[in-house]
């Protein structure tokens, strides 16, 4: 049946089942988001994905699309909100973009840009999380862990090997390894896992392969994530 909903005063046409999200992304409309990825059922976590509807801020990669509903998305008040989440992302780990090799790659560090998020405003919080290079082919930099699962769930539904998870709360919470040890080497996990090129930000990388693409060739380096989110359908 579906129906049309107004997004940012223009209407969008939905069909039913679909998300806020994926309606407007449909209609070439973006919404900023981490945790969501159009391979996965919607996680909820991140709230990059926030829009206003009738006065209440709602996700909107898991909110129905509903006939009617008005939805704002890119006015102020909500990329202040969402610039806020953003910055608060930052001070919980241990955020380095100039030396870290995912710079210009990253899509935390390409929605800081997007959504002009000049300064963290609040004070950081350096976590201690100690990288794990046991693996022959990959690096844990769990620094730079969001706590967007993606890489939970894909090891988990899709290569069957549930080789992450995420422990302990607050600031406390941490992304693991599940092996007695707790080291990435002591677990089935390979390189050609779907998990292994699902992380958003910095943490799950390939070895001997960093830097080897020059600033100015980078994923966000040339188009914002904006544009390269709705040309690349992610
Ligand atoms: Fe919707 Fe993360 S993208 S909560």
């Amino acid at each position: 049946m579906g129906g049309t909903f107004l997004f940012d005063g223009q209407p969008v046409p939905f069909e039913d089942g679909q998300t806020i999200l994926q309606a407007a992304r449909a209609a070439g409309r973006y919404i900023p988001h981490l945790c969501w990825h159009p391979d996965f059922p919607p996680h909820g976590s991140c709230k990059l994905c926030i829009v206003k509807v009738g006065g209440r801020h709602v996700s909107s990669c898991a909110l129905p699309a509903r006939d009617g509903m008005e939805v704002e998305s890119n006015t102020p008040e909500i990329n202040g909100e969402r610039r806020a989440l953003l910055q608060m992302l930052f001070v919980e780990g241990n955020h380095f973009c100039p030396s870290c090799e995912k710079s210009g790659n990253c899509q935390l560090q390409a929605l800081a840009y997007e959504l002009d998020m000049s300064s963290a405003r609040f004070a950081h919080f350096f976590p201690d999380r100690p990288v794990d290079a046991s693996h022959p082919d990959v690096l844990l930099d769990f620094n730079r862990c969001i706590f967007c699962e993606l890489c939970v769930r894909a090891s988990r539904d899709v290569d069957g090997k549930g080789v992450f998870a995420l422990t302990d709360r607050g600031i406390h919470k941490h992304l693991v390894v599940n092996a007695e040890s707790g080291r990435l080497a002591d677990t089935d996990f390979a390189v050609t896992d779907r998990a292994a090129d699902i992380c958003p930000v910095g943490v799950i990388l390939r070895k001997r392969v960093g830097f080897a693409v020059p600033i100015g060739e980078r994923k966000y380096d040339r188009a914002s994530i904006s544009t390269v989110a709705m040309e690349k359908g992610e």
